[in-house]
This record gives structure tokens, C-alpha cells and sequence, in this order.
């Protein structure tokens, strides 16, 4: 990629995979577009990874690639450091080593910066004897939907009270093959295995990590808080039943992996919800038909009202578009970080900080399923219950038993309750002799 002139940005890539190899490909195919906004060139002029042949064969001879990422962060030319490693491990030392040596940082790096985000901007405040650097990370939520900018920018008037998403593709493939085909969770993962779509290691997909990873960053940006992974509230999808999904849907629901983080003032407490985990979302919401890998957010401020953002949350151009977004942004300053737009939304010394409700004083309503005895007086016995703790019903269904059985499912839709309270009131359904195992507790959100 040739500089287009003296002035380019000079960027340094750590780690050409997929990923660094759309932001390279972007950059080649759209950079007369690009210079015409920007006003200047983007030039990788330095791409560091372990596989030099695969790296060679990416950027020809427009590049020097070396096998030490260590050679771009010591190398004066460089303007701006591209991570694209992931993980907490050598990513989270490289990152604050160029940032120490005055380089702007733009990340995917969900994970770090969920996780040691605060440590890395305060890092990044510092640097250039207090002029600060820039610290991006558009690619790290969401992929390509710009959800980073909008949060930063464009919805900068609203008090945002609430933010919702589909921002893992991995699960939303498996929830939507689930429901299509009628699979179990399993059969799903391993078709998802095997489209490409999950990682050899799933874990962090599956188990709702990664969705929390990006939720925190969400949070900080939207209420002004600390970056606070440690205290998300975070499950996965292994143990959603296909049952489950059926019942939802003959109810008017479907069941999503969401990522929410609400600022709330209610009988709970008052504070921060930051949570992941399977959600019963009404059908008719544009969100609840979200499908296959697909991401969406909708986020709700008091002026704007709800707003949903869609697009693909991962993939080689995708997740370039978002990188090659903050190059430009980087481009673009005329001042020093410190007179840019704060990257975390609120101006570093207004950020506060706000207690993360622990999930029992979360409020929401819910889905159970229990399976009971087909007799007389269990389904006053388990209403009573709940009516006693206050937990109010909004629909119910009770299938006769199938010939022959002598149990059947229980399904109830609760409306809103203190989630401690509907679990001590499931300790009392539990003990009745006429209800069979555990009942089964999925959150359900209305998002009205
Ligand atoms: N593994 C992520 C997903 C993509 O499935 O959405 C990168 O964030």
C-alpha cells in the first residue's frame, strides 16, 4: 500500500489473520474513498506475526513484515499500533508497551480490555508525558456494527438508560438451528463446529464470556462507569432444553443470548444490572428475529427513545470495517488525544463509579418449567406459593399428561420480581412432593 502522501498514517500491524487481513484488503480496495475523508493516507507500513510466510503472502512487498511485534512498537515511524493477537496474555504487554512508546492503539481485543481496560486507559491518559494517546476498539463489540461510535457520539445527548444485544453470532447461530431444526444444544454446537462458525474451543462463546466481555465495555461506555467484567453476571446457553425454546414460542416468545446492562433505581437497589443469559424476548420484537450468526443492538435513551443497531458481528471485512473506522478517526485528529472525543464516551475524570447489582436483587420477569405429578391441587399449590412471595402470573399453560403418563409439564410466566424472591419461593414449589427435579428459570425481558 503506498503512502498517498507525506502525511500518511503510519500503522503497524500486530497480527495478520482474518482479521488483519480484511483491514489490509479494505484499506487497499477503498483507499482513494478513504483519503478523500480523511484528507490523508492510511499506511500499514509494518505487519509483526509469528507465520511470516502467511503474512508475506497477504501484504506482498508493500510492508515489512517481521516475526517481533516488539520491532514495530521500537520503530519511531509508527503512528498507530493495530492489536490483533487476543487474549489477556503477551496482547495486554504489547498494548501497554506501545502505548507507553506514544503509539495510538486500536484493539479488537474484547477480552483485554473488558478485563484490564481500566489499567490500559489509564495507561493510555498518561502517555506522551500526559498528552494522552488513543485507545480504540470498534472491532471489539459487535464486529461491524459502528455500536462503539453511536454510544460515543452519536447518542452523546441521551441520558441511555438501557442497552440490550445479540453480540455473540456463535450462540445466536446454535439458538436459531436450535429452534429451525429442532435440535438439541449439542447437535447444534457441532453443526456450528463444523460451518466454521464456533472455535475449536467454544467456551467462551457458549458460556456466555465473550458476551460479557463486550456487554462491560457497553456499560462503561453508555452510564460512565468502570470497566467491570468481574462483577457481569454471566450464563451461557448449554443447558437451554429444546423444550424450552418450543414452549417460548407457543407463548410468543423466543429465546436469545443477550447481553443487557440497565441502569436501574427499583425495590432490587439501585445501580448497575450487568448481566448474560438465555432471554425470552416477545416475537414480535425486530431484535427476537435476529438469525443465524447476526448481531443486533438496541440501546434506549431518554430523548431518542429505543433504537436497534444490526449487521454482522464477526468475519474478515467486517470486523475490518470497524478497525479501518478508528484509523480514521485517528487520521483525523488535529489536536492530542486529551482534545479528541473521550474514548470511553465520558470525559476520564467524570466517570463514576456505580454499584453492579449482584443477580439476586435484579428485577425482571420469568419463565419456569417444572414437571409435576398429574393430580388435583398442584397447580393451586404452586400458584400459592408464589402468590405468597408477592410473585404475581402472567400466563400459564398445563398440558394434560400424555396417555399412559402420569406427569406433565408446568409452564408460568411470572411478571416482575426480585430475583432472590422468586428463589426462595422456588425452594418451597421444589420441596412439594408433586413437583418432580428442578424447575427450570429462564429471565425474560420485554424490552418495550
Ligand atoms: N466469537 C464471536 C462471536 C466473534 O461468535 O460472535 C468475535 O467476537
Amino acid at each position: 500500500m503506498k503512502a498517498q502522501n507525506p502525511q500518511s498514517l503510519k500503522v503497524g500491524l500486530l497480527g495478520i489473520g482474518t482479521v488483519g487481513s480484511g483491514v489490509f484488503t479494505v484499506l487497499a480496495r477503498n483507499q482513494d474513498e478513504i483519503v478523500r475523508r480523511t484528507g490523508r493516507g492510511i499506511e500499514i507500513s509494518m505487519v509483526a506475526d509469528l507465520d511470516t510466510a502467511r503474512a508475506s503472502a497477504v501484504v506482498g512487498r508493500s510492508a515489512q513484515v517481521v516475526n517481533d511485534a516488539r520491532a514495530v512498537i521500537a520503530n519511531p515511524d509508527i503512528d498507530v499500533v493495530i492489536e490483533l493477537i487476543g487474549g489477556y496474555g503477551i496482547a495486554k504487554a504489547l498494548v501497554l508497551e506501545a502505548i507507553a512508546a506514544g503509539k495510538h492503539v486500536v484493539t479488537a481485543n474484547k477480552a483485554l480490555l473488558a478485563v484490564h481496560g481500566d489499567e490500559i486507559f489509564a495507561a493510555a491518559a498518561k502517555a506522551r508525558n500526559g498528552a494522552g494517546v488513543m485507545v480504540l476498539f470498534e472491532a471489539a463489540v459487535a464486529g461491524g456494527i459502528p455500536i462503539i461510535k453511536t454510544l460515543r457520539e452519536g447518542l452523546t445527548a441521551n441520558r441511555i438508560q438501557w442497552v440490550a444485544g445479540i453480540i455473540n453470532g456463535t450462540t445466536n447461530f446454535i439458538l436459531s438451528e436450535m429452534r429451525d431444526k429442532g435440535l438439541d444444544f449439542a447437535t447444534a454446537l457441532k453443526e456450528a463446529q463444523a460451518l466454521g462458525y464456533a472455535e475449536a474451543d467454544p467456551t467462551f462463546d457458549i458460556e456466555g464470556v465473550d458476551a460479557a466481555h463486550k456487554v462491560t465495555l457497553m456499560s462503561a461506555m453508555a452510564f460512565g462507569i468502570p470497566v467491570q467484567f468481574d462483577k457481569a453476571y454471566v450464563e451461557g446457553i448449554t443447558k437451554l432444553g429444546a423444550q424450552d425454546i418450543k414452549y417460548a414460542e407457543a407463548l410468543g416468545y423466543r429465546i436469545k443470548l443477550l447481553g443487557i446492562a440497565k441502569r436501574v433505581n427499583h425495590e432490587g437497589g439501585a445501580g448497575i444490572e450487568l448481566r448474560v443469559h438465555p432471554t425470552l424476548i416477545p416475537t414480535k420484537r425486530l431484535i427476537a428475529n435476529v438469525e443465524g450468526a447476526m448481531n443486533a443492538v438496541m440501546v434506549q435513551g431518554d430523548a431518542v427513545g429505543t433504537t436497534l443497531y444490526y449487521g454482522k458481528g464477526a468475519g474478515s471485512e467486517p470486523t475490518a470495517s470497524a478497525v479501518v473506522a478508528d484509523l480514521v478517526d485517528i487520521a483525523r485528529m488535529s489536536g492530542s488525544a486529551l482534545q479528541a472525543t473521550p474514548v470511553l464516551a465520558f470525559q476520564p475524570g467524570s466517570v463514576q463509579a456505580a454499584p453492579i447489582l449482584p443477580i439476586g436483587q435484579v428485577v425482571t420477569s420469568f419463565y419456569l418449567r417444572m414437571r409435576v405429578s398429574d393430580e388435583a391441587g398442584v397447580l393451586a399449590k404452586v400458584t400459592s406459593i408464589l402468590g405468597g412471595a408477592d410473585i404475581s402470573i402472567d400466563a400459564l399453560i398445563q398440558h394434560e399428561a400424555r396417555d399412559g403418563e402420569s406427569q406433565t409439564d408446568l409452564i408460568i410466566l411470572t411478571h416482575d420480581c426480585i430475583e432472590a424472591t422468586l428463589d426462595k419461593a422456588l425452594q418451597q414449589v421444589e420441596a412439594l412432593s408433586s413437583v418432580l427435579g428442578s424447575v427450570v428459570k429462564i429471565r425474560k425481558e420485554e424490552l418495550a
